[in-house]
């Protein structure tokens, strides 16, 4: 067997009003490839968290020993010190710098009174070949897709000297040509020696890159499985993270489709800065009462423009086509308009654009529909909680009260209060 490089013990680690982990153990053998999967919710990140030393000795119990010690970090920099190097669930690169500015913030070269911008931007040419990103060091950040965003990340990661390397969802955002060439490089280094932990819900990847797995349900260790002696198959996994046999993963469902419900009718929006691109073009679709229509391409292909500029008009410029509701033509051309026609929008950034994440659950809930609980201009608290803990039961929203920050609900995606407005 080979050495065991980490070992988590009894981690228990309480927010207010909510127990997150209870009692997590983890062990993982230098050189493997460690996957950790659960729910949403279920306590991943958190644990990782821990581990990384963002939320410090003290503030949780159980003991982490690592390599053979055991580890009292105060701050991300203590585990860094170790090798220990986290790439987080939202990808935390600054878009106006370049690739080499971010990939050394705040592990800058030179002295202290100045930085070395050659032996920066040799240095990121290095670790770029390495992760086999074919970009210049200079490029800004904003300038490259998420896919070679998240390869700066890693290669961030390897400029830390990483031993023991944490990705959290990295595919998460990327489409299979990027994931699969993401998790080859992730078993390239593994080859090399290199240690790596991945968080993922694609359980296809999973299967494919991990040696062990394991499984966490509601803040609690439950399984862990081992490939090559263990069932790995995707149905086997998700019996341990939602805790009984899935006979049927797809059931079948009863549909009531009606009528045509909304029509868009060749719809072309251009680009907010580049006026002459098109970002969609000519794109017509049906949506019948009951029915869910989905809307693929990959990363880029106008998916998030189109929905925004339907909703009423809040991405690019120079909109043309039609948008009918019941047959009838409509013209939402802002935001207010749209909520007016109920329409509702759930946001791809829903830290960016959809929650005001200092304001409480409650706030958020109602703040696209405040004429529903107010009178008079006047909002009416008590209507506004109740619809709170309304939403709160119906989209089972794991918090301890509706008064809680948005910010400290992670997975709190009922945005802005756009639900009751769905409801036709
Ligand atoms: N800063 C925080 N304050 C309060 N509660 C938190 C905080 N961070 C996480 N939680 C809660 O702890 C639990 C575990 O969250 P965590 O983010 O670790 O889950 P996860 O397994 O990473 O989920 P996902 O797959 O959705 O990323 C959740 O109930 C979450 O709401
Ligand atoms: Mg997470």
């Amino acid at each position: 067997m080979a050495k065991i490089l980490l070992e988590m013990r009894d981690i228990t680690k309480t927010f207010p009003g909510v127990k997150a982990l209870s009692n997590v153990n983890l062990q993982v053998e230098e050189g493997e490839i460690h996957a950790l999967v659960g729910e949403n919710g279920a306590g991943k990140s958190t644990l990782m968290n821990v581990l990384s030393g963002i939320y410090p000795y003290g503030t949780y119990e159980g003991d982490i020993v690592y390599d053979g010690e055991v580890c009292k970090f105060n701050k991300i920099k203590d585990s860094e010190a170790k090798g220990i190097v986290i790439i987080h669930q939202e990808l935390a690169l600054v878009p106006y710098m370049t690739i080499a500015e971010n990939m050394f913030l705040g592990n800058e070269r030179g002295s202290k009174y100045r930085i070395d911008w050659n032996e920066t931007n040799d240095l990121a040419a290095q670790y770029l070949e390495m992760v086999g990103l074919n970009e210049a060091p200079q490029v800004l950040i904003k300038d490259i897709g998420v896919g070679k965003q998240q390869l700066v990340e890693i290669a961030k990661a390897m400029a830390k000297s990483a031993r023991l390397l944490i990705l959290d969802e990295p595919t998460a955002s990327l489409n299979e040509e990027d994931s699969r060439s993401l998790l080859d490089l992730l078993l390239k280094f593994k080859k090399e020696g290199l240690t790596s932990i991945i968080i993922s819900h694609k359980l296809n990847e999973v299967s494919y890159v991990a040696d062990k797995i394991t499984v966490i349900r509601d803040g609690c260790t439950i399984e862990t499985l081992t490939k090559g002696v263990d069932d790995i198959s995707e149905n086997r996994i998700i019996k341990g993270m939602v805790g009984r046999e899935i006979e049927d993963r797809f059931p079948k469902r009863e549909k009531h489709i009606g009528d045509i419900k909304m029509e868009v009718r060749n719809w072309t929006v251009h680009h907010p800065v580049n006026f002459e691109r098109k970002v969609v073009d000519d794109v017509s679709i049906n949506v019948r009462k009951g029915e869910i229509i989905g809307i693929s391409g990959l990363m880029g292909a106008g998916r998030t423009e189109l929905a925004m500029s339907i909703f009423g008009k809040c991405y690019g410029e120079n909109i043309s086509g039609q948008i009918l509701i019941d047959g009838k033509e409509v013209h939402m051309n802002s935001v207010k308009e749209a909520i007016k026609h109920k329409l509702a929008y759930v946001t791809e950034d829903r830290k960016g654009n959809g929650l005001i994440l200092s304001n409480s659950i409650k706030i958020n809930n109602s703040l696209a529909n405040l004429k529903a609980i107010s009178k008079h201009s006047v909002i009416n608290r008590d209507e506004e909680y109740a619809a709170a803990i309304d939403y709160k039961e119906k989209l089972a929203i794991k918090c301890p009260t509706v008064e809680q920050q948005a910010v400290t609900c992670r997975r709190y995606c009922l945005q802005n209060g756009c639900l009751p407005n769905l409801i036709y």
